[in-house]
């Protein structure tokens, strides 16, 4: 169980490598109105989904957990940064701090997809500067302005 925790998340950073090296290929124009509106990438979700099942479906449900009135009432005048050092800091329960940090962040991006935030083309990343600028709880603006900053 464990090795395929460690299997899969080694798999998250290779994946992540190898989505932003194929991006300019693919013709994603990175100036482009969604990729300056959204928080986190389509194949972050992805990537975020899959880490979510190997590690967190034993215990949570992402639909009854990590949205609706309960969770935003909980994570209230908080931020996506503090999200982030409780998940890396206390999960998986059974064994903290498991994950990469990039690996962590794509289970945020699949948590933020799920509460309606607006995806563009880059990744979120794993730090404060990123992640600290978007806000959690009732009401949390869901997009950005399209200079990229939170308007
Ligand atoms: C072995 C069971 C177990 C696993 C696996 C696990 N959790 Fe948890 N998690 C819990 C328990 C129990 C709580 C509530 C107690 C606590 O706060 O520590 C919790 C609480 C949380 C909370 C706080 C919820 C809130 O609204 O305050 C978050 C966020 C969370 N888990 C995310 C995750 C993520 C993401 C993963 C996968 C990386 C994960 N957990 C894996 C058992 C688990």
């Amino acid at each position: 169980m464990i090795f395929v925790a460690l299997a899969s998340s080694l798999g998250v950073a290779t994946a992540c490598a190898s989505a932003r090296a194929a991006s300019p290929a693919v013709g994603v124009p990175p100036s482009s109105a969604t990729a300056a509106e959204g928080f986190y990438s389509a194949a972050q979700v992805d990537r975020g989904r899959d880490a979510f099942r190997t590690n967190c479906v034993e215990c949570h449900s992402i639909n009854a957990d990590f949205t609706g009135r309960a969770f935003e009432w909980n994570w209230r005048r908080r931020t996506v940064w503090d999200l982030f050092r409780r998940i890396k800091e206390t999960m998986p329960e059974d064994f903290p701090g498991l994950l990469t940090d990039q690996g962590y962040a794509d289970i945020i991006a699949y948590i933020l997809d799920a509460n309606g935030y607006a995806a563009g083309a880059g990744d979120l990343m794993p730090t404060d500067v990123s992640m600290s600028v978007i806000p959690l709880g009732p009401g949390a603006r869901k997009t950005r302005g399209m200079d990229g900053t939170r308007s």
